[in-house]
């Protein structure tokens, strides 16, 4: 599962340019079992399984010996992951991803071997395989020499802390509907104020409370912005 990643888009790309390296292990093939099992009862009782310490542990010190990153933890308890986190990540000379199964790792791994804790969500997923997997992909288009245009990472979602604008392509007309006559109109400023005033719309109504999180030095919020959504504001209750 974790390997089929490197087979395809984005991940692939990375790993043909040299810019990420890729491997995966499996803590079965740690066990020194012959029924190479990775889990067992919980201490205490309840429902489900646990993944045993000791496979584990041989298998982050192995991926330790080629790579000397951090070991990151994916599970739902961990800090939720955001775009700062991934640029952040994405500066790290290597990462060890830790999925887990079941319903968790044995604590005594977190306490020694875990630098970081991650959730892609508040959500459950069966294991962190496809958690570590979305961090690989957020970070793989981060690098250097990766994305075809590298303007494209920096204009999206986000990136600067705010939702990201629409979009439209060919044809003009597509079902009645048309193209908003600005992005036709080659005015590349116009089109700039456009594009800035319907993402800080979306923002505004759909997840209003990322302003709250935008360091206002990074985002650097003008005069022209804030009038901007004031005149947007001020159109939708004319609406
Ligand atoms: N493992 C299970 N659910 C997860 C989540 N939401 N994020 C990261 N790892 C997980």
């Amino acid at each position: 599962m974790c390997n089929s990643i490197a087979d395809y888009g984005i991940i692939r790309q990375a790993v043909l340019a040299g810019a990420l390296k890729y491997d995966s292990l499996d803590p079965r093939a740690f066990t020194g079992n012959p029924h190479r099992s990775v889990d067992a009862r919980p201490y205490g009782g309840g429902p489900g399984m646990v993944m045993k310490p000791v496979p584990l542990a041989a298998c982050i010190d192995a991926a330790k010996r080629s790579n000397p990153g951090p070991v990151v933890y994916l599970s739902p308890q961990g800090e939720l992951l955001n775009q700062s986190m991934v640029e952040e990540l994405s500066t790290v000379p290597g990462l060890i991803l830790l999925a887990g199964r079941y319903e968790g790792i044995d604590e005594r791994i977190v306490e020694s071997r875990v630098e970081r804790e991650i959730s892609i969500g508040d959500y459950v997923l069966a294991g962190g395989e496809l958690a570590a997997m979305a961090i690989v992909e957020a970070i793989a288009r981060l690098l250097p020499g990766v994305l075809g245009n590298q303007l494209s990472a920096k204009q999206d979602s986000f990136s600067n802390g705010l939702l990201d604008c629409p979009h439209f392509t060919r044809p003009e007309r597509f079902e009645g509907l048309t193209v908003p006559p600005v992005l036709l109109s080659g005015d590349h400023e116009k089109i700039r104020q456009w594009r800035l005033t319907r993402a800080l719309a979306r923002t505004g109504e759909r997840r209003p409370e990322l302003f709250a999180n935008i360091n206002l030095d990074d985002f650097r919020l003008n005069d022209e912005q804030i009038e901007l959504l004031k005149a947007y504001q001020l159109e939708q209750e004319d609406d």
